[in-house]
């Protein structure tokens, strides 16, 4: 079955070819340059797609096979990911690598406090809905309990839930729409007598089906978004559970009383009838991909906001709020899901102001439940994925995060202030002042971040940026006149803590054209996506100049586009779409994919980022039909790994469903899924 909702479509189109961020003759440079290399060897072709500094020789070099057994010869370099890959898998299960068990955790609508009902998918409520799981389980990060502590064995599992997929959900949510079929019956009717059978092409325009919201609907959906925080801890028996009376258990959601701190605080252009002050905020919306600060606390980026606010079209051309809505691909008229008719702040006709609220990182304290989440406005605004942080050596925080849309940028913010390990409460609002750069890789291997300050280059009223909070706000704008470089969509931006390089994955880009083609963005029609590897100057993650290679170049191996760290591409796992990144104690990336295009379902991979065994993909997890996997993370001593298994079943509906996962019978169930070794050891070995 299609897609009946694509509730994710903003991703497979490109709002702006403005800004590009480079020069006319930085273009004609680099198409000379590419014609040259086209003339070159087969050397020259791998330099050619983008791979700066390192030479591709590794394949002379011996390397274990992927399927190692006591008999084989020798192993170069003692391996830590020694478990056998899994090939690509079509079936609607899990599939974990050979020594391990993969469980269904904390499934949508568990209830996590004590006063929750169990899920009853025939009698949903909102009430139910905001102290159960919510939807779509995405991010997951792991906080040990007590608070600065490395305990592996308990602590607090923190899940983004990004979506809702209404469809999957309620009964009856959609209905046949009778203008597509008559539209179908007409177009097969105005051809009878063609001799070839025609297949009936009826306007994108029509959607085939309805979508039937009514407020209960739509009120348990504010709910289902947002996040959980949930202790859990392994018991003695070596089982994880969930403590349904911790003090700690919570629910975050679309319609919990925010705070708006930083620059944007106050500003004009954050003031609805509701918030004549702008500096407080109804919910979180679209939570992506998120991290966690050094002092303990979560920071959560809302990603696809844009989705939620329907009728820019009514909202006049010449107000200059228009184009700013338009960069973000707002809905001109109507939403699919429709709150704009029960809640008047998603209606952009009403509170033209109410999208400048989201897009931004949140940050709470899991550790106090009465925290109140704030949107952090200094790391800009956009749709932001990530927001992991690492301690400078100068003490300052960087925090880096995607901007997950095609053609657009990669950031990171680095605190005014330093962190300090033996005061938490003096590092709770450093996150409000400090320095915003987007990147600019070029061709040569080098990059430089570029501040975003006002008053300072291009950022100044004369071009619309009269103060800080112009600047965050139209953060996308303010990128594009210092020159960054538009990525292919990136999502996730994690240091690995063993190797301090910094990693950015880039999903995909299917828009990309060869004049638009830069060595950080190497492929025309990239549609399995890259990893880029950064070494900031001197280790120094405050540096504003930094060093970069390709770490992957996503795809079927056999594809000669694809790379990966040089390693020999006939023992590598395929792999397509890389979005979520985590690191183990060793400093293996695991990568977690998101609409692969290979022949398989979304899984989870494992590299080396160093020795002999850099770049060999090797894959550890499959999830089910209609599913990405999100979230990667381990517990401290990575015994315990866990990751989501997001929107299963999606292209189907609840009653005819593509997946029935966890349950076997509808609605199938989004699910954050525990996976251990059947020994209890360290995964991956
Ligand atoms: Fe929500 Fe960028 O994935
Ligand atoms: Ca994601
Ligand atoms: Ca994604």
């Amino acid at each position: 079955m299609a897609n009946m909702i694509d509730y994710e479509g903003d991703k497979e189109k490109s709002y702006s070819s403005a800004g590009r961020g480079e020069t006319f003759s930085d273009v004609i440079s680099r198409r000379l340059s590419r014609r040259g290399l086209l003339k070159g060897s087969a050397a020259a072709s791998v330099i050619g797609l983008g791979i700066p500094s390192i030479a591709i020789t590794q394949s002379a070099t011996p390397v274990p096979s992927p399927v190692t057994s006591a008999e084989a010869s020798p192993v170069v370099v003692a391996s830590s990911l020694t478990f056998e890959p899994i090939a690509l898998d079509s079936n609607d299960a899990l599939l974990v690598a050979s020594g391990y068990e993969a469980i269904p955790f904390l499934k949508w609508g568990d209830p996590i406090t004590v006063d929750a009902p169990e899920f009853d998918p025939a009698n949903q409520t909102a009430g139910a809905q905001a102290r159960q799981v919510g939807y779509n389980c995405d991010w997951i990060d792991f906080l040990p309990l007590p608070q600065g502590s490395t305990t592996p064995d308990h602590g607090l599992l923190i899940v983004n839930h990004e979506y809702t997929n209404p469809e999957l959900m309620f009964p009856g949510y959609l209905s046949e729409n009778p203008e597509y079929a008559a539209a179908m019956d007409a177009q097969a009717g105005a051809t009878p007598s063609v001799a070839v059978p025609v297949v009936p092409q009826v306007s994108v325009d029509i959607p085939e089906f309805l979508t039937n919201p009514t407020q209960e609907i739509v009120d348990i959906e504010l709910e289902a978004h947002g996040l959980s925080i949930v202790e859990i801890r392994r018991n003695d028996s070596g089982v994880w559970e969930i403590v349904r009376d911790s003090q700690y258990n919570r629910r975050i959601t679309a319609t919990t009383p925010m705070e708006i701190s930083g620059p944007a605080s106050g500003a004009e252009l954050m003031k609805t009838s509701a918030d004549t002050t702008g500096t407080s905020v109804i919910g979180t919306l679209n939570n992506c991909a998120g991290g966690l600060t050094p002092w303990g606390t979560v920071l959560s980026g809302e990603e696809n906001f844009q989705q939620y606010f329907a009728n820019l079209a009514l909202l006049p051309e010449d107000d200059p709020r228009y184009a700013l809505h338009e960069r973000f691909g707002l809905n001109e008229e109507a939403s699919e899901r429709r709150w704009e008719e029960f809640h008047p702040r998603f209606d952009v006709s009403r509170e033209p102001n109410e999208p400048f609220r989201h897009g931004w990182g949140i940050e709470f304290d899991p550790y106090d439940p009465q925290s109140v989440p704030r949107k952090r406005t200094a790391m800009g605004r956009n749709k932001h994925e990530g927001h992991t942080s690492v301690v400078a050596p100068g003490g300052q925080v960087a925090i880096y995060s995607g901007d997950d849309e095609r053609f657009e940028y990669a950031y990171k913010f680095v605190t005014a202030g330093s962190f300090n390990p033996d005061d938490r409460a003096a590092n709770m609002d450093l996150l409000d002042e400090g320095t915003l750069y987007a990147a600019a890789f070029h061709d040569d291997g080098t990059g430089e971040w570029l501040p975003m300050i006002q008053g300072e280059g291009l950022l100044t009223a004369e071009f619309g940026f009269a103060s800080q909070s112009d600047v965050v706000v139209k953060t996308r704008l303010a990128a594009d006149l210092p020159g960054a470089t538009k990525m292919d969509r990136p999502e996730d931006f994690e240091t690995n803590p063993v190797n301090k390089k910094v990693y950015l994955v880039c999903t995909n880009n299917s828009n990309r054209t060869i004049e638009e083609t830069n060595k950080a963005n190497p492929r025309v029609d990239n549609i399995h996506g890259h990893i880029i590897e950064i070494t900031e100057d001197g280790d120094d993650h405050a540096a504003t100049t930094f060093g970069w290679e390709m770490f992957a170049l996503c795809g079927d191996p056999a594809d000669g586009s694809t790379y990966f760290a040089g390693f020999d591409q006939e023992l590598v796992s395929a792999i397509s779409a890389p979005d979520n990144i985590a690191f183990d104690l060793a400093g293996n990336i695991w990568i977690s994919t998101d609409g692969t295009r290979l022949e398989g379902n979304d899984g989870l991979f494992a590299a080396a980022t160093e020795g002999e065994e850099r770049g060999f993909v090797k894959q550890f997890f499959s999830c089910v039909r209609g599913a990405e996997v999100t979230g990667p993370i381990f517990n401290p001593d990575n015994t315990a790994l866990f990751v989501a298994v997001q929107h299963p079943g999606e292209g189907g509906s609840f009653e005819d469903p593509v997946s029935t996962w966890p349950d076997g019978s509808a609605p199938v169930r989004p699910t954050v899924v525990l996976i251990q070794a059947s020994d209890g050891g360290v995964i991956g070995r």
